[in-house]
């Protein structure tokens, strides 16, 4: 069974997907630890309420980025983790922490990369004017919103969404996709090759796995 961390800074909703798929028997792991950047986090009231041990390591206590990241990578060290799941986590990760955990952090944008990475990017899909965006769970590497991409969701764009709309119904989708993409990798259905991420599966298993996964234009 793979160990994994959440890191956080606000409100946990990607969180808490990952820790009901766990306590429902849908991925293989078992949450160590939840760790966040930002003191009043509400996601770390969340993960306490649920019994997972929760860790504050505030980033202003920290003279720079590779300092921050030292700590973290000490916690995880010592609660021996596996597996690192970025969850509305605000902060670069520094080259300590991605050496440590090689192809072993995980992180969610809610766009389809790598069409719109970085911040506000539900906005910018919408003033593009794209007919498409979606949700993408992917490897963390040095560039952001760039590593090997493991699952992606699509959601359509709708002729009245806006901003908030567009952000909720991506959020929906963000929760199924990264509970299934952590469960492909607890059970070791995700093989690396160069940038690529080739899953394990079946074109079968992969269909069923993607009628979860495109949304029709809400409810
Ligand atoms: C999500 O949209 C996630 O994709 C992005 O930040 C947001 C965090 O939301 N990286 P939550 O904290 O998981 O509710």
């Amino acid at each position: 069974m793979k160990k994994i961390a959440i890191l956080i800074s606000g409100r946990g909703s990607n969180m808490v997907a990952l820790l009901d798929a766990i306590e429902a028997g849908e991925v293989p792991a078992e949450c160590a630890l939840v760790i966040s950047n930002v003191p009043d986090a509400p996601g770390l009231k969340t993960a306490a309420a649920k019994g997972v041990k929760i860790l504050v390591i505030d980033h202003r206590n920290s003279s720079s980025r590779e300092e921050h990241d030292s700590k973290i990578l000490a916690a995880l060290l010592d609660a021996q983790v596996d597996i690192v799941c970025l969850a509305g986590y605000m902060r670069l990760i520094s080259p300590v922490l991605i050496h440590a955990f090689r192809n072993r952090i995980l992180n969610i944008h809610p766009a389809l990369l790598p069409a719109f990475p970085g911040l506000h990017v539900q906005r910018k899909a919408l003033e593009y004017g794209v007919r498409f965006s979606g949700c993408t769970v992917h490897f963390v590497d040095e560039e952001v919103d760039h590593g090997p991409i493991i699952l992606q969701a699509v959601v359509p764009i709708m002729p009245g969404d806006e901003e908030g709309t567009l952000s909720h119904r991506i959020l929906a989708f963000e929760h199924k996709l990264y509970a299934k993409a952590l469960s492909l990798i607890c059970e070791d259905k995700v093989r690396l090759e160069g940038r690529r991420a080739r899953l394990l599966l079946t074109n079968l298993e992969y269909k069923n796995i993607l009628s979860d996964l495109v949304d029709r234009g809400g409810a």
